[in-house]
């Protein structure tokens, strides 16, 4: 089978990997970490393409129809169209939809005017949850205890400044606790069967401290997340939400990634991705014992029968960032630990590099190029074996300012 890969960071890079276990991978446009690795990566336009399977990365281009204009020429796309990517896309449509359906998830409202929207949060109480209705790259959730922080980030989003228009409308949510779940589903248009439970860590620092990032590291599976839970969650939250998109007359192939909070009253649905998580995939990819291409290719080609099989290892990643991330990322820093195949230098059992934002110099050194550089994945009979393999290669690797959390899976293990 031949695979186009749309996209450039570590998920895609994860992805084309686990594709090119059995297919011929051309990711569009890729990053030197791929290409060195030996993935072949093109600038050309995935429209001037030619494949049995396109599979759209990240979420920029699906909100944007690319799958609508790739299936407009035939093509078989893993991906939903812009009908479906509005699940990501707008989060007052989310929220709407999950009303319809009847899905559990937080109180909201949805406001342009800061008046309105402080009113609701002073009827809440902590922790407040504020969150641009647009796209936001993981960034434009605020989780505070303090009201004052609260009123002052409904201000500052409502004002254009931070978000541009994405952060014109922001929902206010009331706060839900327990411990978070990604699950990701992969729909064919009708059914849709769960992937290994994982979980990511969006918080900058140790401890969950800090600002909320796109991902400083992941583990699947997720133990709490018992197979009872996976089919609670498929049952109360995934089908009625098929069933309301169908109702709307909107067919969704891809993969659905429902971000879940496991509170003392059930699962409830903190938000949905309608693409692979970053850095989820470094941990789920790996974990498949099925052939990945195979799988894409029958939810895309609308064919899906059973749910994918997946190892009884574990796997875990940790990201190494920039020095500012996630708001101002310091980049062309030289990176060492590296060989020529942009793995490490000193292999360790188990380890692979997912390249999220790397470039090569003239000098042939692999430099910092966004604000997530690398992902680390290590998988393992255990948790707590794959979390000191995926650090132990971590150490090795490094550059100045390296930002990297020191507790990733740490309180699982
Ligand atoms: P989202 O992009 O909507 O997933 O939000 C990013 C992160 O903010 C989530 O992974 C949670 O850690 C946190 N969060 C979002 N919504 C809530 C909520 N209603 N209550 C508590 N934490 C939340
Ligand atoms: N890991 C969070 C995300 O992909 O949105």
């Amino acid at each position: 089978m031949r695979c186009v890969v749309v996209g450039a960071g570590a998920r895609e890079h994860a992805l084309a990997w686990g594709l090119a276990h059995s297919a011929q991978v051309t990711v569009t446009p890729g990053n030197d970490g791929m290409r060195a690795a030996g993935l072949f990566c093109t600038s050309a336009s995935p429209l001037d393409l030619t494949a049995d399977l396109f599979v759209i990365g990240p979420e920029t281009p699906l909100v944007a129809g690319l799958a609508d204009r790739l299936r407009a020429q035939g093509k078989i796309v893993f991906g939903p169209n812009e009908d479906g990517a509005r699940l990501e896309g707008s989060k007052a449509y989310m929220k709407e939809l999950l009303a319809a359906a009847n899905v559990p998830t937080a109180d909201f409202g949805t406001f342009d005017n800061p008046d309105e929207a402080i009113a609701l949060l002073r009827r809440f109480s902590p922790p407040y949850v504020i969150k641009t209705d647009g796209l936001a790259a993981g960034k434009g959730v605020l989780v505070t205890t303090s009201l004052a922080e609260a009123e002052a980030d409904v201000r500052a989003k409502l004002s254009g400044d931070a978000f541009g228009d994405a952060g014109s409308r922001v929902v206010i949510e009331e706060g839900l606790a327990g411990e978070e779940c990604s699950l990701l589903v992969l729909c064919d248009g009708e059914r849709a069967v769960p992937l290994v439970p994982a979980q990511d860590f969006k918080r900058a620092g140790d401890g969950d401290r800090g600002p909320n990032t796109g991902g400083m590291g992941a583990l699947a599976p997720l133990s709490v997340m018992t197979p009872a839970l996976v089919n609670q969650v498929m049952h109360d939250i995934v089908e009625p939400t098929m069933r309301e998109l169908r109702r709307q007359g909107i067919e969704y192939r891809g993969v659905l990634y429902a971000g879940i909070m496991l509170t003392s009253s059930g699962p409830k649905l903190l938000e949905y991705n309608v693409r692979f998580g970053d850095p989820e995939t470094e941990v789920i990819v790996p974990l498949f014992a099925d052939d990945l291409s195979e799988i894409l290719f029958a939810a895309a080609n609308g064919t899906l029968t059973e749910p994918p099989r997946f190892s009884t290892q574990a796997a875990v990643t940790v990201v190494l960032a920039a020095e500012g991330y996630p708001t101002s990322p310091r980049y062309g820093e030289i990176i060492s630990g590296l060989g020529e195949d942009g793995q490490l230098r000193d292999p360790v059992d188990g380890v692979t590099v997912f390249h999220a934002g790397t470039r090569r110099n003239e000098q042939g050194d692999f430099v910092t190029a966004g604000g997530r550089v690398l992902t680390i994945t290590a998988v393992a009979d255990s948790v707590e074996s794959a979390r000191d393999q995926a650090y132990r290669a971590a150490t090795t690797v490094t550059f100045p300012g390296r930002v990297m959390r020191t507790d990733i899976a740490r309180s699982v293990v």
